[in-house]
């Protein structure tokens, strides 16, 4: 076991893994429910030797340099666009994040948020408790077939690849894309539209008012990856216009969306609060998954799993 470190964790998290990093180190939770201020993660940098960090708190170049001792950046989520991996590397920080552990439970939502979508499940809830229900009626909330529907599934890693095994039991025509060179076609051809590419310089905006456009006015969008890779305003405006059927997001830009955000003024919306890997036992691996990257990290090891440096 190597010297003791200060390391900060900027929230509590599920299971036992923080366990852990107490029996070996000097660590501080984060005790409160909303992220740690920016001027409270500056605060402690110039002593921290790791950081544990959620995909809510920005670990950017300013952060990076304020922290002369850093040596391990954990993130607890697979996503890593909320670090500047770039500024870590330079100063040689390995990068822990939380692949595969999550995958299915977020193809799981994925799939939910295209069924509640598409058979307009938040409505008929709605319905029921408004005690609008007086009988059975042949037109009554009538919505569309996920099975044997044609899904463009945008960024074929995964997650996509998950979601896409779930959708050949319902009997779907699956169409993935990668490169922006596959995207026209897929959006003009899809049922629904589901991304699962990462947030990076080349996938922010990428649904866009012309993407949007593309896409069949019967037809749904789904995000479950982050929420910048949509333009908000666009996706309003279409929902609004009819140019699509429906939306189903998990993740919003801005995100937090506020109660009052105009996006929710829009028909045919689902909203729920980022929770594509909220399980008990996933969230509970992950926590695990984040510890191990921390511990590896701040021992001189390879992290387990590192977006910036390999195993040798
Ligand atoms: C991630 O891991 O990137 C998800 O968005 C949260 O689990």
């Amino acid at each position: 076991m190597g010297a003791q470190a200060r390391v900060f964790v900027t929230r509590h998290l599920p299971g036992n893994a923080l366990e852990r990093v107490a029996a070996e180190h000097d660590v501080e939770v984060w005790p409160d429910r909303l992220p740690p201020p920016r001027a409270e993660l500056l605060a402690r940098a110039p002593e921290l030797d790791g950081l544990l960090a959620l995909l809510t708190d920005p670990v950017d170049a300013e952060l990076i340099a304020a922290a002369p001792r850093l040596r391990a950046i954990s993130n607890y989520a697979v996503g890593v666009d909320n670090i500047d991996v770039e500024a870590a590397t330079a100063r040689g920080i390995p990068v822990g994040n939380t692949p595969d552990v999550l995958t299915e439970a977020t193809a799981d939502l994925a799939l939910a948020l295209m069924l509640a979508i598409a058979r307009r499940l938040s409505e008929g809830e709605a319905f029921v408790r408004a005690g609008e229900w007086k009988t059975w009626e042949p037109g009554l909330l009538l919505g569309h077939d996920l099975h044997g529907a044609t899904v463009g599934i945008v960024g074929y890693g995964r997650i996509g690849q998950a979601v896409g095994r779930r959708l050949e039991g319902f009997g779907c025509e699956l169409l993935t894309a990668n490169r922006s060179t596959d995207l026209a076609e897929l959006l003009e051809r899809s049922d629904f539209v589901t991304l699962h590419c990462p947030l990076t310089p080349a996938t922010r905006g990428l649904i866009d008012e012309d993407a949007l456009r593309r896409m069949k006015p019967t037809s749904y969008l789904v995000n479950t990856a982050r929420g910048p890779i949509v333009d908000t305003d666009a996706l309003a405006r279409a929902l609004h216009v009819g140019e699509l059927a429906g939306a189903a997001l998990d993740v919003t830009d801005p995100e937090p969306l506020p109660a009052d955000h105009s996006l929710l003024t829009a028909p045919n919306l689902l909203v729920v609060p980022h929770v594509g890997s909220a399980t008990h036992a996933t969230r509970e691996r992950m926590a695990d998954m984040a510890v191990d990257n921390l511990l590896a990290g701040l021992d001189g090891r390879p992290m387990p799993h590192s977006v910036n440096h390999r195993a040798p």
